[in-house]
């Protein structure tokens, strides 16, 4: 079936399992009875959201909206992923509620950090401190800036059965950062997924100076032997350009690394040869000395 740029997300709600779409291209939005006609057809969903928040639409002429376009919405809705259950907000939540298109490297983190304690810098709502905890780790930190983000950790956390090993810290990452290497806090894990630094070419030689910042600071945390994951969702920086920063980085905050594993976006996001905005996530999982 054709689908709007963007992934629907599955949920289970009070009215049904739903489904988010986002049409960011003008050709969507044209589309977009179509489309929901057979996406109703084809997975059974009852619910269909349209979000309309993505950065293309305004490029494309189209209007940002989010709106329930059919069926009905009670509240966050719970999404079970990789063992866990997250809590997400459809209608008010970041991207379409959920980083469903990170849910394989959630699934590979958690391997690495099972039996240990886990550090998820830009954790949004837990996506790989909660999964990390459900295959085994110990206990497990979010750092987020959002309050909202944060409180549907928790409830998620609360839904999984996992509300005793998870603690969460709303803060500014670098702040968190900072605070934690002055704790000498350490951890088995450490996962640093931040927003788009580099999200056009122009914010390209900032955005590659934050994402060294960020592995700089999050190297040191990581105990003897541990796994450091850090994560670009920047189109605008490449692998080879996002690797090379996460390497000095690491250098500058004094450990030795080996990159192990090199994820992307779910298949079901898939890669246009043609077009580089496609291929814009990218998480490296290093082991360190
Ligand atoms: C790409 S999302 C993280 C997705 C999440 N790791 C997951 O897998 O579900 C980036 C997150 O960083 C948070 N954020 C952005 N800037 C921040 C900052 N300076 N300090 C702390 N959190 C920040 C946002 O609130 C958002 O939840």
């Amino acid at each position: 079936m054709p689908r709007p740029t963007g992934c629907p997300a599955w949920s289970s709600t009070g009215f049904g399992a739903a489904a988010v779409v986002q049409p960011n291209a003008a050709w969507a939005e044209a589309h977009l009875d179509a489309l929901v006609t057979a996406l109703v057809a084809v997975t059974g969903v009852t619910t269909v959201i349209k979000n309309g928040t993505g950065r293309s639409r305004g490029l494309e002429g189209l209007a940002e909206e989010t709106v329930v376009l059919t069926g009905g919405l009670d509240g966050p809705v719970p999404v079970p992923m990789n063992g866990a259950t997250y809590m997400a907000d459809l209608l008010g939540g970041q991207k379409t509620g959920l980083f469903f298109d990170q849910r394989d490297n959630h699934a590979f983190a958690a391997r690495l950090g099972r039996g240990g304690r886990v550090l998820d810098v830009f954790s949004h709502v837990g996506g790989f401190g909660l999964a990390a905890l459900a295959n085994g780790a110990t206990s497990a930190l979010a750092v987020d800036g959002s309050t909202a983000a944060l409180d549907l950790a928790e409830a998620g956390a609360r839904a999984s059965g996992l509300g005793d090993r998870f603690a969460v810290r709303e803060a500014d990452a670098f702040e968190a950062l900072a605070a934690l290497a002055e704790e000498s806090a350490r951890f088995e894990l450490v996962v640093c997924d931040p927003p788009a630094f580099a999200p056009h070419k122009g914010a390209l030689d900032a955005g590659l100076r934050a994402y060294e910042r960020v592995a700089r600071m999050a190297a040191p945390l990581v105990a003897p032997g541990g796994y450091l994951v850090l994560c670009s969702c920047s189109h605008a920086a490449d692998l080879a350009q996002f690797r090379a920063a996460c390497t000095r980085g690491v250098g500058k905050g004094g450990r030795r690394a080996q990159l192990i594993h090199t994820g992307f976006a779910g298949p079901d996001h898939p890669m246009l040869p043609q077009l580089a905005e496609s291929g814009y996530l990218k998480a490296l999982a290093f082991r360190l000395d």
